[in-house]
């Protein structure tokens, strides 16, 4: 991926200008409409047409079973007339009308024969197996002439089916030509004599076509069910599976997709111009809304650009998906851009420094902003970034990528360093003027002491009890000065030494009320009670350093027992609220002026005889040390409350754990 595409794909996030919401579901809506409509159609259409060709093919098939069935009777029929006829011819040439009689009632008891009739020319019945014919007329064919001969090739059996008395049947019409033989009775100019009717009973045919009917409907239903049911297998593989396809996906497209169509067009008039139209205005609007998109992405992308700082965005193989311009020109290094990643040691820019995991492989692991520092040198030149690698959760609540910002802090830790050190000049400058004037001064009480002690004995051997009891007197001043600078010294070590101790996690009402036992004695003897109250259920838990908070307490307890040089009551209180420690130490002394207030944590600042003036220095910097700080609460001549916040500590102490 080229530098600049992974700055798109980091920009990807669609911003605001979402289209109208509803104009979609109705998009969405027509094409489910649209869909189910073509389904129904194809499902009606292809039930009909299967129905209309099996119809129409059960119908031909029954229509030629019919007709081959009429055929086979007709020849049968006209072939048994024939042969009834010339049963009979003797009887006739003979005139026997008796023996005739016999004959068709012979053949007329024949299986499936309704009557069998003889007609004369006219076609009146002359005879008949049929007692209530005779007399009866009927038609002979209309082609028949009785007087004309018979064209050549004429058949001379007709046959035709008709109802007689409500029942169907086959009529067989044979043809009695005149012969030479027949002029005995009949003239010779007569052509046609009469015919020979047999009448046969159509049931038999009847039953047979209700069966062929049947058999027909039968097959035809099978037939038809099989057939649609492979056409609807066809055509639900075919269409109804894309048409269901086709609606899921309408159902999948977002609700906010703007179908505003390219133009107004009339209502179309069936599913698929609908599915059409519809789809030209999703293309439509698709289309825009990518170019909307585009639009938005290109801003972001100009937007992260802008950033000074340099920012990529990681995924879990470590590989750098995006980057903006800075952390392409001022964090990677030339030869990483065509493939930036992490993922191997020396590619990523953090292990340069040793570090084993980068903030970046922290966020993939915890899941919470990691920091780190990390600085390069290029072109002589060192520059100083903090780097915050912040986790991205995907879907799954994992965290799919991390975004490291890269930032220049070496003007603000150059700063930093310049006031640091400021601080530290002007704390050492402090420190110096008053450890010079608070040893210079005992010094030269000493040195002066001493200066005159040597005057007062030069040249003397021997000394009066007044010149010992002076002399005396200077060196115990010159000693009281010795150990005025001692003290001086000895704070100015605590000061020191006390960095050297390792925190730990302490309960301090134990440690206050020790403290207490340790200035009881001097307490008792300067006649001052000794309150201790714990205003709280819970532990007073701090973590800090024993011994320098021993000191606290003890600078602490001294000096309100030094204000009360006529005896008082010195109250300490502890609470634990909020997180906090609140440590109160009240006293019933001379107060601290109001001018002094401002002064009292100052280095060597005391108004007492013989003191260094360290001791709340010493104090309120071992406090700061533990994250606390220290006040006058309040101070007036009947007394004074200093306050000291601390925060507490959730682990209970080693030895009540
Ligand atoms: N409880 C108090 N009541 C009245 N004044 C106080 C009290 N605590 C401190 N002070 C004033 O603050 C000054 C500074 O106190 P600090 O403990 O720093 O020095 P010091 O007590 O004078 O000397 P050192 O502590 O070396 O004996 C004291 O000299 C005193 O004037
Ligand atoms: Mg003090």
């Amino acid at each position: 991926m080229e530098p600049r595409d992974r700055q798109q794909a980091a920009s990807s996030p669609a911003l605001s200008s979402q289209p109208e919401a509803g104009r979609g579901s109705s998009s969405r809506s027509r094409i489910l409409r649209a869909a189910t409509g073509l389904s129904l159609k194809l499902g009606i259409a292809s039930a009909v047409v299967v129905s209309l060709v099996i119809g129409t093919g059960a119908f031909f098939a029954y229509r030629g079973e019919k007709q081959q069935l009429l055929a086979g009777m007709t020849r049968a029929a006209s072939a048994q007339g024939r042969l009834v006829l010339t049963g009979l011819k003797a009887a006739m040439l003979d005139n026997n009308r008796t023996l005739l009689l016999d004959l068709i009632e012979e053949y007329g008891r024949s299986e499936g024969v309704e009557r069998i009739y003889i007609v004369d020319a006219t076609g009146g019945v002359a005879l008949t197996t049929e007692p209530s014919w005779i007399g009866r007329s009927l038609e002979l064919p209309s082609d028949v002439c009785p007087t004309c001969p018979l064209p050549p090739g004429a058949p001379l059996t007709r046959t035709s089916i008709t109802e007689e008395g409500g029942v169907s049947i086959m009529r067989s019409m044979m043809l009695i030509r005149n012969e030479n033989r027949c002029h005995r009775c009949h003239p010779a100019e007569q052509a046609i004599l009469g015919g020979l009717g047999v009448d046969f009973s159509m049931a038999a045919i009847d039953e047979a076509r209700a069966a062929i009917v049947s058999r027909t409907l039968r097959w035809g239903t099978a037939v038809c069910i099989l057939v649609l049911l492979a056409v609807g297998a066809v055509v639900q593989l075919g269409a109804l599976r894309r048409l269901r396809r086709l609606r899921d996906a309408a159902r999948a497209l977002p609700a906010a997709v703007d179908t505003e169509p390219p133009a107004k067009r009339p209502a179309a008039g069936d599913e698929i111009r609908e599915l059409e139209r519809t789809f030209e205005n999703v293309s439509f609007s698709l289309a825009r809304s990518m170019a909307e998109v585009d639009h938005q992405r290109q801003f972001l992308i100009d937007l992260i650009d802008r950033v000074d700082d340099g920012v990529a965005v990681f995924d879990t193989s470590l590989d750098v998906v995006a980057a903006n311009k800075s952390y392409l020109e001022r964090v990677a290094r030339a030869g990483d851009v065509p493939a930036l990643s992490c993922a191997d040691g020396p590619a990523c820019l953090l292990h340069e420094n040793g570090i084993t995991e980068c903030p970046t492989r922290r966020a993939f692991r915890t899941g919470t902003l990691e920091k780190g520092m990390h600085k390069r040198t290029a072109d002589g030149s060192t520059v100083s970034y903090e780097v915050f690698a912040s986790p991205i959760a995907g879907d799954d609540g994992t965290v799919s990528h991390v975004v490291e910002v890269w930032r220049d802090v070496s003007e603000r830790m150059a700063l930093e360093a310049n006031l640091a050190h400021s601080e530290q000049l002007a704390t050492v400058g402090v420190l110096a003027s008053g450890f010079s004037h608070e040893i210079a001064t005992p010094l030269g009480t000493v040195a002066t002491s001493i200066q005159g002690i040597l005057r007062r004995i030069d040249g003397k051997d021997r000394l009066d009890a007044g010149e010992i009891a002076a002399l005396r007197s200077r060196l115990e001043v010159a000693a009281g000065e010795v150990f005025r600078c001692r003290n001086v010294m000895r704070s100015l070590l605590d000061l020191s030494r006390r960095r050297r101790s390792v925190a730990e996690s302490l309960d301090l009402a134990g440690l206050v009320r020790r403290m207490l036992d340790v200035v009881r004695p001097t307490a008792d003897e300067r006649g001052v009670t000794l309150e201790y109250r714990q205003d709280c259920a819970e532990e007073v838990v701090v973590v800090g350093h024993s011994e320098q908070l021993e000191q606290v307490a003890l600078n602490l307890f001294v000096n309100a027992i030094e204000a009360m040089p006529d005896g008082g009551r010195l109250t300490v209180a502890l609470t634990a609220a909020n997180g906090r420690v609140d440590w109160k130490v009240e006293d019933t002394g001379i107060g601290v002026p109001a001018e002094d207030q401002p002064h009292v944590f100052d280095p060597f600042f005391s108004r007492k005889k013989g003191g260094t003036g360290l001791g709340l220095y010493v104090t309120k910097q071992i406090i700061e040390s533990h994250g606390g700080r220290i006040e006058v609460a309040r101070s007036s001549p009947s007394g004074t409350v200093l306050h000291v916040s601390l925060p507490r500590a959730s682990q209970p102490p080693p030895e009540a754990a």
